[in-house]
């Protein structure tokens, strides 16, 4: 199939009717009449329900109060939490008070999902009091710069990065947020001219959509030196839009790009839900390492927290593990309703009984050289150091691992918060027992790759 023909067919299931922006005008107003009336404060719609790049069937109003820049941060979080919840009542709405910068209150509306932000009314993007003060000037940049067939083009790339799983800035994704989209659109001009130009991006790309920066400054070059990315906000010269897109997402995007591109399909933006065979695991999994399970309760945190911090657990075990000359094939982490996992693969979970060890180099060094002969008796010249033979602490992955989690494991580099959960752990084999579970041993751990 051509791209045209694929994003004909695309286009026709992920592009809102028109009356569903009508149906959200409808709803916003009367809200924002509320607002006038009782508080007397300035209501904007914002976000994609307000620049025409929402998908089919989205239902989000982000509603925004504005503050005057005067205004104290503590009244303005107490003055929007009243009007938010002033808001709910008046329509009915269920709705939680959720914590970003500031406070907002945020819910259900008839079948709409409603946040009520207080933000502050300031002069430009580069003046902003808290982060959410941009919005209004991203709202207005992609409605000045981007015409209707631009916006299409903006939904069809959300489509592609949500069947990529690469759509969203939330610390869980880690992928492209959804003015990201609008930014690289109104770069390239289209999704195809995008994806042309993302097989050929380079390791480090800069992207300045209003041309910025002639070239990036060094404070900016420091401030961004972690990102693969750098797509400068054309409302604020400091700010990196993709700053949340995490390096192997970036990859991926490069990927899927290049395979879209060899061979353009549906299937790229609507994957087909294939159940994760049981048997089909269980014979890859012979053909593979072995597996250690090191399972605990799922911790009752926001995902925002979560990923982030299990990211870092991982990155510890993995650590322990290499420095005790376990060999890693593929780790991963789950993180199901209930239960967590975190799996290794070792090229094999157990080791000789004893190990090599190194001591000191043999050059104008005879203090050591004596301390280490006369602590190890037989040793011998390697290269240029001493080694010796010794006995291995922990000959199995199994108990490794139960040696650290032990105790003491906030001192050994587990985030505080994971410490209760991680205290109870469990070690275990290669499990298949859960539907989600095994696709997770399909899809991220690639189990039966090569098969
Ligand atoms: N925003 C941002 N950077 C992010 C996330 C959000 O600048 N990483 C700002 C943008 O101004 C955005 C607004 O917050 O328009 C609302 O966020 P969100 O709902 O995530 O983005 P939308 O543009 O509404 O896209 P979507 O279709 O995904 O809802
Ligand atoms: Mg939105």
């Amino acid at each position: 199939m051509s791209h045209r023909e694929v994003r004909e067919k695309v286009v026709e299931q992920v592009m809102p009717e028109e009356s569903e922006g009508d149906s959200a005008q409808e709803m916003f107003s009367q809200v924002q009449e509320f607002v006038e009336e009782e508080f007397g404060k300035e209501a904007g719609l914002m976000g994609s329900t307000a620049k025409g790049t929402f998908m089919r069937g989205d239902k989000d109003l982000d509603i925004f109060v504005f503050f005057d820049e005067s205004m104290e941060e503590e009244q303005l979080e107490e003055e929007g939490l009243e009007i938010g919840e002033a808001v709910f009542e008046r329509f009915d709405g269920e709705y939680e008070v959720e914590y970003a910068e500031h406070p907002y209150t945020k819910g259900d509306i008839e079948d709409y999902e409603v946040e009520v932000v207080p933000a502050y009314r300031v002069d430009s993007g580069e003046d902003i009091k808290s982060s959410v003060d941009r919005t209004p000037f991203h709202k207005q940049w992609v409605n000045e710069n981007l015409s209707e067939e631009e916006k299409e083009e903006v939904v069809l790339l959300k489509a592609f990065l949500r069947g990529q799983e690469l759509y969203g800035s939330t610390l869980r994704v880690e992928g492209f947020a959804g003015y990201l989209c609008e930014l690289l659109i109104a770069e390239y001009g289209s999704f195809e001219e995008l994806l042309k130009a993302a097989v050929d991006w380079k390791e480090e790309e800069v992207i300045d959509p209003e041309g910025r920066h002639d070239k990036l400054p060094n404070y900016l070059k420091e401030k961004f030196s972690e990102d693969s990315l750098v797509v400068i906000d054309p409302v604020d010269e400091e700010r990196n839009v993709a700053s949340v897109l995490s390096t192997e997402n970036y990859a991926r995007f490069v990927f899927s790009a290049w395979a879209y591109l060899q061979e353009p399909g549906e299937e790229f933006f609507f994957p087909e839900e294939v159940e994760a065979d049981r048997e089909g695991l269980e014979t890859a999994a012979e053909t593979r390492g072995d597996f250690v399970t090191v399972e605990f309760e799922t911790p009752d945190m926001i995902d925002d927290m979560l990923y982030p911090q299990m990211r870092r657990l991982l990155s510890r075990l993995e650590l322990l593990l290499e420095d005790n000359e376990f060999r890693l094939f593929q780790s991963g982490f789950y993180i199901g309703e209930e239960r967590t996992r975190i799996l290794f693969e070792l090229f094999s979970d157990e080791l000789p009984g004893m190990r090599k060890h190194l001591g000191p180099k043999m050059f104008h060094n005879q203090e050591h050289v004596e301390n280490f002969t006369d602590k190890y008796g037989e040793v011998w010249v390697e290269d240029t150091r001493l080694a010796t033979v010794v006995e291995r602490d922990h000959k199995t992955a199994e108990n490794l691992l139960e040696g650290f989690l032990a105790g003491g494991l906030q001192e050994k580099g587990v985030p505080k918060n994971l410490v209760p959960v991680v205290e109870g752990a469990e070690i275990k084999g290669l499990e298949f027992d859960d539907e989600d579970w095994r696709k997770f041993l399909r899809d991220e751990f690639h189990l039966e790759v090569g098969q």
